[in-house]
């Protein structure tokens, strides 16, 4: 990759993020979709699924379970911000191995605490999974504690947004809520797929303003993402969860779409 690439100069790009197991990226088109959708909004053209798709096939080959990244630049261009009118892409396809979570971070749930830094409003950048994250760098350099999974993140107006990894959902009343995502945060893969599992549950579900005390009042927390699948949140700072009826039925309907990862 060129030292001139503006990805590297000014986090111009994307990423996705691929659980892979038993040799196949999951969820291909739906990461494919938020990728373009990513493309479209950068105006950045020439992206070729078709060779994404080769370089993901060699590179998970063999791999029981692992983790595809796939990186997205407008490529190389001068000294200045302005873009070239062309465009010429860089692609890079990783392959890493799977993170050594606990299993009890699935049976039993994580600890998670609230960052301090807050998450500016970008409506034109929300959503996708655009390659600035020093707001996630910066939020995940305020804790070491190796029993802390996760990390909320809230916005300039004290409302929940996201974990600097994962989407948030809480139960109350045995209705589900997550964050809308308007003006800030990246819309998960699994987010999408658990508002889903939820309708086709009967369980109603809503994208909306949370704030922490919404969230710590919650009857059950959980958290997404495309690696992790759904976390319970067992303890936020000093309020405990027990294990939740609606987690556990939304967890059971994503594990077959997980390949059994998730039970
Ligand atoms: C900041 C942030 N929010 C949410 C997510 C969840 O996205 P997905 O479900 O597509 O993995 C991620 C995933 O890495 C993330 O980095």
């Amino acid at each position: 990759m060129s030292c001139q690439d503006r990805g590297l100069l000014y986090g111009d790009g994307l990423f996705e993020t691929l659980l892979v197991v038993d040799g196949a990226p999951r969820r291909w088109r739906q990461h494919m979709q938020r990728l373009k959708e990513g493309c479209s909004r950068l105006g950045i053209g020439g992206v070729e699924e078709a060779k994404l798709r080769a370089d993901a096939e060699a590179l998970c080959t063999n791999k029981a379970r692992a983790v595809l990244k796939i990186v997205i630049t407008r490529g190389a261009g001068g000294r200045g911000y302005r873009p070239s009118a062309q465009s010429d892409p860089t692609r890079i396809v990783q392959i890493h191995p799977y993170p050594e979570y606990s299993s009890q971070y699935w049976s039993r749930g994580v600890k998670v605490r609230v960052c301090q830094h807050r998450l500016g409003a970008n409506p034109a950048l929300a959503g996708i999974k655009h390659l600035n994250r020093l707001e996630q760098v910066l939020a995940r350099s305020e804790w070491d504690e190796p029993d802390v999974a996760e990390g909320l993140m809230l916005d300039s107006g004290e409302n929940v947004v996201e974990g600097t990894m994962t989407n948030v959902f809480v139960v109350k009343n045995k209705r589900l809520y997550t964050p809308d995502l308007t003006s800030c945060g990246v819309k998960g893969i699994v987010r999408d797929g658990v508002i889903d599992i939820a309708e086709n549950l009967g369980v109603s579900s809503a994208e909306t303003e949370l704030s922490l005390d919404d969230v710590r009042q919650a009857d059950e927390i959980f958290l997404t993402n495309s690696l992790i699948g759904i976390w319970p949140v067992m303890q936020l700072e000093r309020c405990t969860y027990g294990p939740g009826l609606i987690t556990q039925q939304v967890a059971e309907k994503l594990a077959p779409w997980n390949n059994g990862w998730i039970s």
